[in-house]
C-alpha cells in the first residue's frame, strides 16, 4: 500500500506502512512530542536502541499497523514526518478492537497529514487485521486532536477527570471510539 497525496501547502507526501529503517524517525517524532510536554502523559524520551528495536519487532510480530507519512524531499530519519499506530489490546476477547495513537511533526501540523494517516490506518487495520472498532484517548484540552477525531467521526465515550498530573497540574482524559464500518460508509478513500 502506497498513497502519494498532496497536502494543504501544495507539497506531495507519501503514506505507507512503516519499515524498519523508519524506526529512528518514528522515535524522534515521539521524543519531540514528549519534549513539548503538553500532548502526551509521558515524562521521559525513549533513547535506547533496545527499546526502539523492541517496539518494531513487537509491532511486526503482533501484525499491528503503523502508517507513516514520508517527505520524499528528505532523507534518513528526518523524512518521517508523522505516524499513526493502531495496536492490539491486551485482552484475548478484544481482538476486533484497535487502539489508535498519532503524532505529526510540529512543522507539518494543520496540513491535513493527521487526517490522511488516520484514514489510511483505519482502512488497513480492517483489511489486514480484521479490526471493527477503533478506540483512543487524549487530553481533554488537546483541541487540535479533538477537532480531527470528531471530524473523522469518533464519538466521545466519557471523561476521566484529573487522570493525569503533570508539573503539579491535573488534566482530564477523554475516551473516544469509532466503528470502522460507519466510517467507511461516509468517507471516500
Ligand atoms: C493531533 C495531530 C496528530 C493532528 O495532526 P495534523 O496533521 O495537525 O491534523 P490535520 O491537519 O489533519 O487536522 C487538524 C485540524 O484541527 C484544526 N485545528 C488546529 N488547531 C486547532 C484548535 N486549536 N482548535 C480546533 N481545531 C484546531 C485544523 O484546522 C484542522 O482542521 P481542518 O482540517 O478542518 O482545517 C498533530 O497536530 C500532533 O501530532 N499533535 C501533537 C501530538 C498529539 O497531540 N497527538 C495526539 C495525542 S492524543
Amino acid at each position: 500500500m502506497k498513497r502519494f497525496m498532496e497536502i494543504k501547502n501544495g507539497e506531495k507526501i507519501l503514506i505507507r506502512h512503516v519499515k524498519e529503517s523508519d524506526t529512528d524517525g518514528v522515535w524522534n517524532n515521539f521524543n519531540e512530542v514528549v519534549d513539548e510536554g503538553i500532548y502526551l502523559p509521558v515524562f521521559f524520551p525513549v533513547r535506547s536502541l533496545f527499546e526502539k528495536q523492541s517496539w518494531y519487532d513487537t509491532l511486526k510480530r503482533n501484525k499491528e499497523i503503523c502508517i507513516v507519512a514520508i517527505n520524499p524531499q528528505l532523507k534518513g530519519p528526518q523524512a518521517v514526518i508523522g505516524q499513526c499506530e493502531i495496536s492490539n489490546l491486551e485482552w484475548d476477547a478484544a481482538n476486533h478492537v484497535g487502539r489508535l495513537g498519532i503524532i505529526v511533526k510540529n512543522a507539518y501540523r494543520d496540513l491535513g497529514i493527521g487526517y490522511l494517516l488516520i484514514d489510511t490506518a483505519i482502512r488497513e487495520s480492517k483489511k489486514l487485521n480484521s479490526k471493527e472498532k477503533i478506540i483512543l484517548s487524549s487530553f481533554l484540552n488537546n483541541e487540535r486532536a479533538l477537532n480531527l477525531y470528531q471530524k473523522i467521526g469518533f464519538k466521545k465515550i466519557g471523561v476521566r477527570k484529573k487522570q493525569f498530573n503533570m508539573e503539579s497540574k491535573y488534566f482530564d482524559e477523554i475516551l473516544m471510539d469509532l466503528w470502522i464500518d460507519d466510517y467507511l460508509k461516509t468517507s471516500k478513500p
